[in-house]
């Protein structure tokens, strides 16, 4: 309900309870330091069902979800939600925030390759990335603390191609961080590097907080996290920066609650090539990229850079998850890096029919409804920089 003073004006002369209703919209008046039309909701977008980050239940709103609250608060508007469940990252911020059903969505990777100028950002909040879980008081500090020890990585990860060269780490593949932190409890393992929040999450509800938790930094390993608009919401963009700052210690405290990783990241160095390539397109395909694909500006000059450069960025964001960043693959069933080798002139038309289709029995989905022929042009563009004659 919006009052304005003249409502309240007339209503003074009624009932006791308009009295008070008006008493009520007074409060609101003074006690909101902004316009009338101002009282408008803050509409957020975010997924039911992601603990730690957001969750529809209001006892355990989620690290996201608070953040929300404490902003909207700041910034006088009362608070509404758009729940979507998030499957495919940038599609669902395609369909919710670009879609114009939210105001912000919180917590996407502060960077320009994320979905190009579409979407503009806030200051940066938090940093997220793979941490690595041990017991308590035995601190890792970086790759050479792992030497001799039984590391437990996720499959197609970071940390897993990260440390796939070191023959003097014995890596332990998981598929989820659920299993990562099993591994540890079990005793399959001596250290976790793995999906930080969840981790720090599963730690607090499922393991009595026995283990120490280290936010990582590096290539790849973590990334700044911010709050994103479409990119004409400039004039919103720019108030939530004004009041961030003083929510900074409410983030904070926050973050403990939901079992964050807080505390200074240990460093890893740059990532070792894990493979070269046929192409000699170079380090630029060659290094393991972030997650949220940070595009190398060095190739930039070679022919097709754009297509390549949006292939990669697609590919990253979305097929990474499966077939490994970069398509940096050490399973070769699932190594796209090896489809000339594997289908020769048929190449493209293999890649084709399946990007399209999917292999919904083999557990490859169906992308015809998610990007368009000019999308996959660019993906396929991408995958003929990294084609090589083996993976290992
Ligand atoms: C959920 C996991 C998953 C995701 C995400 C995924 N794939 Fe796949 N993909 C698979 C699996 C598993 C196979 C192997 C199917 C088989 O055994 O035939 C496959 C096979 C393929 C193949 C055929 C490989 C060959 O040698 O025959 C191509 C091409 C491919 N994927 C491209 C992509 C692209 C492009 C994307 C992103 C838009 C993507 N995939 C996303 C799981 C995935």
């Amino acid at each position: 309900m919006r009052a304005n003073h003249s409502d309240i004006g007339v209503s003074r002369h009624r009932s006791i309870s308009a009295l008070l209703a008006c008493a009520a919209a007074a409060l609101i008046v003074q006690t909101s330091p902004l316009h009338a039309d101002e009282a408008q909701p803050f509409r957020l977008c975010a997924d039911p069902t992601n603990l730690p980050f957001s969750s529809d239940s209001p006892s355990q709103p989620g690290f996201y979800v608070e953040i929300g609250q404490a902003l909207a608060q700041a910034l006088g508007r009362p608070v509404a939600y758009d729940w979507y469940k998030s499957y495919f990252g940038k599609r669902t911020v395609r369909v919710t925030l670009l879609g114009k059903q939210c105001d912000a969505m919180i917590g996407l990777p502060r960077s320009e390759d994320f979905m190009g100028p579409a979407v503009i950002f806030s200051n940066t909040f938090a940093k997220e990335g793979y941490a690595l879980v041990a017991a308590k008081g035995q601190a890792v500090g970086g790759i050479d603390g792992l030497r001799g020890k039984r590391v437990a990585v996720q499959f197609a990860s970071t940390p897993q191609n990260l440390l796939a060269s070191r023959d003097d780490i014995q890596k332990v593949t998981v598929l989820s961080p659920e299993e990562g932190m099993q591994a540890l409890d079990q005793g399959r393992a001596d250290v976790a590097f793995i999906w930080g929040p969840v981790a720090g999450w599963l730690n607090k509800t499922s393991y009595n907080d026995r283990y120490q938790i280290e936010l990582t930094e590096g290539e790849g390993l973590s990334w700044d996290t911010a709050i994103g608009f479409a990119k004409t919401s400039t004039e919103l963009r720019d108030r939530v920066d004004a009041v961030l700052p003083q929510l900074q210690g409410k983030i904070g405290e926050l973050a403990v609650k939901y079992g964050l990783p807080t505390g200074a990241p240990a460093r890893f160095g740059a990532v070792p090539a894990v493979a070269t390539t046929g192409t000699g397109t170079g380090a630029a395909v060659t290094q393991v990229a972030n997650v949220v694909a940070t595009e190398t500006k060095g190739d930039a000059a070679a022919p097709g850079a754009e297509a390549v450069g949006a292939g990669k960025e697609i590919f990253n964001g979305t097929c990474a998850h499966c077939h490994g960043p970069d398509a940096i693959q050490s399973e070769r069933k699932i190594d796209l890096r090896l489809l000339r080798h594997r289908y020769g002139d048929e190449m493209r038309e293999k890649f084709w029919t399946t990007v399209h289709e999917g292999r919904p029995t083999k557990g490859m989905p169906a992308w015809k409804e998610v990007y368009t022929d000019e999308q996959f042009d660019s993906i396929y563009a991408f995958l003929l920089t990294v084609q090589s004659e083996s993976n290992d």
